[in-house]
């Protein structure tokens, strides 16, 4: 979900709509907005996406100049208007958005009821604004009123209120993100800053158990401990345009085209003139004595957690990629020497930072692969690395893949440097080199037209299924995710040599199979022409002139580089393959039904 809040001499409502818009990659369930009209609150809310919204206030008369907006993303509730947010109480003097999860709002809403209270939403963020209402109705003023609710709440929070008659947003935050924007005459409060970024580029972060009272002319923030406190304001490097769509019809076309810039930007500083890796990032004494890592993320970012744990095992460095959802579950305790890298491009995945949380409370050294400077994964974690790739609107991730992938591959040849006993993969100098030319070699791919002949035609097959081995496999299965998230189409993602273990009961002409293939000599080829032999067209991701090519059908090329870019190069390939293919399906492309960029509940 995203928050996003005005406060200032100027009018609220376009700002807010604007900064929605910008959120809406957050939660694209429903919408809606509060103002403070200065006798009152109005509220407009509805399901669907912030365009509907849009239209209806596009002809509302206001120079209220404090308003909160939201965007969602459903958990407690279906998508209907009346979940959406802004909740009120039940005379409309409260008006309060919310993004994560009220955990008590149970026991909070019984004794609400039992004190006359009626709830006309299955939202656990009504809560919040009754609660507020009680306390206004013994008396509290807004701000005490405000404070006191919520002092009550137990869980994950960030959250925006008005009150009647008050000039100001009251905001606290407890685990999810909350970001000041501070322009000449006017403060914004966003989940994200490309919120208001049109506006302004200097922001605060609030930490967790802040407090904020926003009014036009003054902020005061506490802390958890209720103690006045200062927060630095800082300038965040991000640009306006970057969060347009520029000239492209898609922000995920634009992300992709973006890559070599936004990998010359991961890279840059990070390899020396001897093509070592150099990440000065990290303190030495975080790598000393290393023996294994656990790599841990959710969907994509678990994909870039593969890619990295296939690269230290070929190091000699004993690693492991586990999804963050299952990392409780999957994981003892840890044993010492073990390194804990999380990786999310967002530093928000609830899933992602609960694993984080359980391994620095086991006392082992964190690291957090992110792309979002402060975000909580940043902070959480002992050494942030970050990708430096832009901020990325589109729902299925492209650019923060490549980034995160090419960082891991620095991470994972300083991490086998250090430890005792470890090589580095294969021929290391010319993977520094390539890696270094990595972005003039995606400019390669980007300007070849294979991806949009083989969509344009395969598409209407049954189902596609990715193969790779190694790091292959986790291009392949990334190359699934992306294909299903973004067309709805069935596809699937194995190790290669599993395919005739099972999912080759589903082979048919029907299935293409699309074969990573990076390294000369390997089985993937072979493993395709089982499926080839029943009957499934072949596509091979590889280097002209690999043996995959002349059995294929059809083929995506990729440069002649060091195996490891191959394999990011074909991820580039397989990115614009299901990009065409949604395309011509004429599918939601930036928004996939269901989906949100950033899910901040577990
Ligand atoms: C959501 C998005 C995925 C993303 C995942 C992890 O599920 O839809 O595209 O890969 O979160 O996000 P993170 O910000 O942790 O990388």
């Amino acid at each position: 979900c995203g928050i996003i809040a005005h406060v200032g001499d100027r009018r609220a409502l376009d700002p807010v709509v604007s900064g929605l818009e910008k959120l809406e990659y957050r939660g694209y369930d429903s919408a809606g907005l509060a103002v403070q009209n200065g006798h009152g609150l109005d509220v407009w809310k509805c399901s669907g996406e912030v365009s509907e919204l849009k239209e209806t206030v596009d002809d509302v008369e206001t120079s209220a100049n404090v308003g909160i907006g939201h965007t969602r993303w459903s958990t407690h509730g279906p998508p209907t208007d009346r979940n959406a947010h802004p909740h009120t109480d039940s005379e409309g003097r409260v008006a309060v958005v919310h993004n994560g999860i009220v955990e008590n709002y149970d026991e909070l809403r019984e004794s609400l009821r039992d004190r006359g209270h009626v709830f006309t939403s299955d939202t656990d963020t009504e809560v919040i604004p009754h609660l507020v209402a009680a306390y206004l109705d013994e008396g509290y003023d807004p701000r005490a009123a405000v404070e006191a609710s919520v002092d009550e709440l137990e869980g994950s929070y960030a959250i925006a209120a008005v009150v009647e008659d008050e000039e100001a947003v009251y905001a606290a935050r407890q685990g999810s993100p909350l970001v000041m924007g501070i322009d000449d005459d006017r403060y914004f409060l966003a989940s994200d800053v490309p919120a208001f970024l049109d506006h302004t580029a200097e922001v605060c972060y609030l930490e967790d158990g802040d407090f904020a009272a926003v009014r036009p002319d003054d902020v005061t923030i506490e802390n958890g401990d209720g103690e006045r406190v200062e927060r630095d304001v800082e300038r965040v490097d991000w640009q306006p345009e970057e969060t347009g769509k520029g000239q492209y019809e898609h922000f995920m076309l634009k992300e992709i085209f973006s890559q070599p810039t936004s990998l010359k930007k991961t890279i840059e500083g990070r390899i020396d003139s001897g093509a070592e890796p150099a990440l000065e990032d990290i303190d030495a004494s975080t790598l000393a004595d290393v023996e294994r890592v656990r790599l841990v993320g959710s969907g994509t970012s678990y994909h870039a957690a593969l890619f990295g744990a296939a690269l230290l095992n070929q190091s000699g460095v004993s690693a492991r990629a586990i999804r963050a959802s299952e990392y409780d579950v999957n994981t003892g305790d840890p044993e010492p020497n073990t390194l804990f890298v999380a990786v999310t491009q967002s530093g928000e995945t609830a899933d992602t930072l609960g694993a984080l949380r359980r391994a620095k409370r086991n006392g082992i050294d964190t690291i957090a692969v992110t792309n979002v400077v402060q975000s909580t994964a940043a902070r959480i974690a002992e050494t942030p690395l970050y990708i430096r790739a832009g901020p990325e609107i589109g729902v299925a991730a492209t650019k923060t893949f490549s980034s995160q992938a090419v960082m891991l591959t620095l991470l994972s040849q300083v991490v086998a440097d250090a430890a005792d006993g470890a090589s580095t993969v294969d021929d290391v100098e010319r993977l520094m080199t390539d890696l270094e030319r990595l972005p003039e070699s995606v400019e390669e791919v980007l300007a070849s037209s294979d991806a949009e002949a083989v969509a344009t035609h395969y598409l209407g097959k049954d189902a596609f299924f990715f193969i790779g081995r190694g790091i292959g496999c986790s291009v392949a299965k990334e190359g699934a995710l992306k294909f299903k998230e973004i067309t709805y189409e069935h596809a699937e993602g194995f190790a290669s040599g599993e395919l005739k273990h099972g999912p080759l009961a589903l082979v048919t002409e029907d299935t293409p199979i699309v074969a990573v293939c990076t390294r000369s000599g390997e089985r993937t080829v072979k493993n395709a022409m089982e499926a080839q032999t029943r009957g499934a067209p072949i596509v091979a991701v590889a280097p002209a002139g690999h043996e995959a090519v002349s059995e294929a059908d059809a083929h995506l090329s990729v440069p002649d580089v060091h195996p490891v870019c191959r394999s990011l190069l074909a991820n580039v390939q397989l990115q614009l393959l299901s990009y065409h293919c949604a395309a011509t399906l004429g599918r939601a492309i930036d928004k996939p039904r269901n989906l949100a960029k950033s899910v901040t509940v577990e």
